[in-house]
């Protein structure tokens, strides 16, 4: 069991070899992303920037299982995503994978609390008793202890995009996927929402996958690649100035 758990650790968190995309519109095949060969380490926070259209929420789709490579290779945790059925690749998710969006895409029929408890409870690894503590207390930390039975239409989106960050982290993920995750929020509440994406982070210890438009948000990142017309155009190790 330990030996398997070091093994893993050694592996990088995602390794991608000559991903292509290619999706029919009509009669037309466009091609969207066009061989990506990447690999990103457990721990690393990695930003991905590029214009509108180049390819970014479609590489982060298939990073984090959501969507299938048309050829090429996605290893997620020594996983081979690319070889995995609809299924499966929700089994991966649900295991190892935070999500928070553009529009946060919370379940409007649920409270926040059964927003954050319902991915742990499907996880069947918890009691319901110990899911809704959990839930609770992922709440509290990101500051909406007061706000436990609002819907979602009763939040605001920068409370919304909290109760998002809680449960993509309740469940533990070694990994975060953000698509532009402050572009719904004004100027303030994005850089608070930012705070704590980091600092929840570092003190969980998980690799975070950040796609934005945001220059001095790439900047907080280890690392950025830009993506151009599907392609890796740069890929660059920066320092870090956590302004
Ligand atoms: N399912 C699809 N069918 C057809 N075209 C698609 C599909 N998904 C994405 N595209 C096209 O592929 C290109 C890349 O889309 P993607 O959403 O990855 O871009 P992006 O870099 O995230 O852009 P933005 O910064 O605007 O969010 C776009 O031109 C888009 O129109
Ligand atoms: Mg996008």
């Amino acid at each position: 069991m330990v030996k398997e758990f070091e093994h893993e650790e050694q592996l990088p968190l995602l390794n991608l070899k000559n991903v292509v995309k290619q999706v029919k519109t009509g009669s037309d095949q466009l091609t969207i992303l066009q061989g990506i060969d990447l690999q990103i380490k457990h721990g690393e926070s990695l930003a991905i920037v590029g214009a509108s259209g180049s390819g970014k929420s479609t590489l982060l789709g298939i990073m984090a299982g959501l969507d299938q490579v048309s050829s090429g290779e996605v290893w997620l945790n020594g996983k081979p995503l690319h070889t995995l059925d609809e299924d499966q690749r929700a089994a991966v998710r649900a295991e190892g994978v935070g999500f928070v969006f553009q529009n946060f895409q919370l379940l409007p029929a649920l409270s926040a609390l059964e927003n954050v408890s319902l991915p742990l409870e499907m996880l069947n690894r918890y009691s319901l008793a110990e899911c809704r503590d959990r839930a609770q207390q992922w709440l509290e930390k990101v500051g909406l202890s007061q706000r436990l039975k609002h819907y979602p239409s009763q939040l605001s989106g920068g409370e919304q995009q909290r109760v998002a960050i809680a449960r993509a982290f309740a469940s533990q993920p070694s990994v975060l996927f953000a698509d532009e995750p402050t572009g719904n929020l004004d100027r303030h509440t994005g850089k608070q929402v930012i705070e704590l994406l980091f600092e929840l982070n570092l003190q969980n210890q998980t690799s975070l996958i950040l796609v934005t438009h945001d220059e001095h948000l790439a900047q907080r990142c280890q690392r950025s690649i830009h993506i151009d017309d599907g392609c890796v155009a740069k890929d660059e190790i920066q320092e870090l100035t956590h302004a």
